[in-house]
């Protein structure tokens, strides 16, 4: 990553008054959560190593009036105009704080039901979803970035057809993610082919709505957008860690956090690719960073400023963090080890294992200091004292990637050569460092002379550029092949796969999307959505390639 990337990232997100650097930033943040000394200066240290970053409104509020630190927040949503519309405006409050909303709208009664007031019919909840979109445009997040919503909707709700199709049309809900909330019950009927049964009948239009006619919706749509996305409302509520508090029915915009009404969550992310130490991962290292991370998330937790009661008041009960890992692909291609493969899927395994385990055992310390979260009595803890009733996620890391230089989240890498702007406009072409360290060391391994190495050098990186994939360069050696994969050459059932060795050991859930080729059918989509139930995942994200317009820009400009 050059300079000039982190400084505009820099300059456009998180430098405060009077700040210059990322020193300055790390520095504000540090001495905010620190307790004495020793904490401050390890603080400070893991965010300027870049081995350990908190969420974005931990980086650019720390320190400051704003005082609000966390990405993620769940609002509830009841059925009255004063339920809707506080939620509306609790909404606007934390985008502003620069976090992010999930919004479960089901208990919004259905199109056509009767308002009792006023004599008249409901408009359903999709008309309402519509002003949260509208809201949403209006006010910027954290003053600097535009708001990320979740809108759910579970399968048991009537208008469940309505809002499957609600994105359809591109521009529609743009500032909205969608996902149908599917249980158990209906991915049984599917499993088992019983597309005609009728799920519901509409209360109000008699419409009988099927299991084929919901299935078929959600699996045309993300065929065609890559929208609705699926939560499994079961395998959330199996791994609820407070059952004694209710149900869990709604996630934080990206899906990673699965919480109760009014819980927010702070995130945190480990850069794996800094623990790689000659041909393995210093684990010993990780480990510290790991207990770093946890009493670094716990300190949030006490200095966050939030913006309403309820929110506090829930956040306090449970203390859930999310520490998670970034730069997994870049390890993992250190390493020598392919994505798509079983070592690399073992290693992944391993470090994750590690990592929640570990940070188990800090929360378990912490817990015997400061004493457990207060709705401890009733968790699935037990008799094991903890003072964050969940530690561990996988965030998309989206922006902190970019600061880190790193592969984001657990994604695989989107393309090794792309194009970016500079500051003043000028596009230039991007190389992944560990790609290009790698290409030129086999170039240079053929016994070819040096301007013959540089034009071969050179026709990759513009075959990379042009087409995304080293895969067909045939003369290349195959190992080399095989361990540069990029998420577009990765078949979609290793994606899913890698996603379910990731949540067997965390907490809350995963921000991945599985890519699948411009070809994938239909049928393929709706397989890739049971295997993902089979597999124990809490909720997947599906995209088609070319499948939204702007993709064809996105090859050449995503990492
Ligand atoms: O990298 P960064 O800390 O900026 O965020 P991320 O890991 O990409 O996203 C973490 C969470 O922040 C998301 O799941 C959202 O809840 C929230 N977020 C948001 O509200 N608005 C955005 N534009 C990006 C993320």
């Amino acid at each position: 990553m050059t300079d000039s990337v982190v400084d505009s990232i820099l300059a456009a997100r998180y430098l405060r008054k009077g700040e210059k650097t990322f020193e300055d930033i790390c520095h504000r943040v540090a001495v905010a959560l620190a307790r004495n000394e020793g904490e401050r200066q390890e603080y400070y240290e893991a965010m300027h190593s870049l081995r350990f970053l908190p969420n974005s409104p931990t980086l650019m509020n720390a320190g400051t009036e704003i005082g609000q630190l966390s990405a993620c927040f769940t609002l509830y949503v009841g059925d009255s105009i004063p339920e809707i519309f506080h939620a509306l405006e609790w909404g606007a409050l934390i985008h502003k704080s620069g976090g992010g909303t999930g919004y479960n709208f089901s208990k919004i009664r259905p199109e056509g039901a009767p308002v009792q007031s006023t004599d008249g019919v409901a408009s359903g909840p999709i008309s309402f979803m519509k002003v949260f979109n509208a809201a949403t445009d209006v006010i910027k997040q954290g003053g600097r970035r535009r708001g990320a919503n979740m809108g759910i909707l579970n399968v048991w709700h009537p208008d469940v057809l309505r809002f499957i199709h609600a994105k359809n049309v591109e521009g529609e809900l743009s500032n909205f993610n969608i996902s149908v909330m599917v249980n158990d019950r209906f991915m049984e009927f599917v499993e088992s082919g019983q597309m005609g049964k009728v799920w519901i009948t509409h209360p109000y239009t008699d419409e009988e709505i099927t299991v084929g006619a919901i299935w078929n919706g959600i699996i045309d749509g993300i065929w065609r957008n890559g929208e609705p996305g699926v939560l499994f409302y079961d395998e959330i509520n199996r791994k609820n860690p407070t059952p004694q508090l209710g149900d869990i029915d709604t996630t934080n915009p990206c899906g990673e956090q699965p919480l109760l009404p009014f819980e927010s969550c702070v995130l945190g992310s480990i850069n794996l690719s800094k623990f790689v130490s000659g041909s393995a991962i210093d684990e010993e290292s990780l480990k510290r960073t790991v207990r770093m991370a946890v009493r670094f998330l716990d300190a949030v937790i006490d200095n966050n400023v939030f913006p309403i009661p309820q929110i506090e008041e829930a956040t306090g009960k449970t203390r859930k963090v999310g520490l998670g890992l970034m730069g997994v692909h870049d390890a993992l291609l250190m390493l020598g080890l392919p994505y798509d493969a079983e070592e690399g899927r073992r290693l992944c395994e391993r470090v994750m294992a590690l990592v929640n385990d570990t940070a188990v055992e800090e929360s378990h310390v912490l817990a015997g200091e400061r004493g457990v979260f207060p709705a401890f009595e009733g968790s699935v803890w037990g008799e094991y004292g903890m003072r964050n009733a969940a530690l561990t996620t996988i965030a998309p890391t989206g922006t902190i990637s970019l600061l880190a230089g790193c592969s984001s989240g657990v994604e695989p890498v989107f393309s090794y050569a792309y194009t970016r702007k500079n500051t003043v406009g000028k596009t230039f072409v991007m190389l992944h460092p560990i790609f290009e360290a790698e290409l030129r060391r086999v170039v240079g391994a053929l016994g070819l002379g040096s301007d013959e190495v540089e034009e071969r050098v050179q026709a990759v990186i513009d075959h990379v550029h042009e087409t995304g994939t080293v895969r067909d360069i045939g003369w290349l050696p195959v190992s080399f092949r095989r361990l540069f994969q990029t998420a577009l050459d990765i078949d979609w059932r290793d994606h899913v796969r890698m996603q379910a060795v990731f949540q067997r050991h965390v907490h809350a859930s995963i921000s991945k999307t599985i890519n699948m080729p411009n070809a994938a059918t239909r049928e393929e989509i709706g397989e890739a959505v049971l295997m993902a139930w089979r597999s124990g995942l809490k909720g997947m994200t599906i995209y088609r390639t070319g499948s939204r317009e702007d993709v064809v820009l996105a090859l050449k400009e995503k990492k």
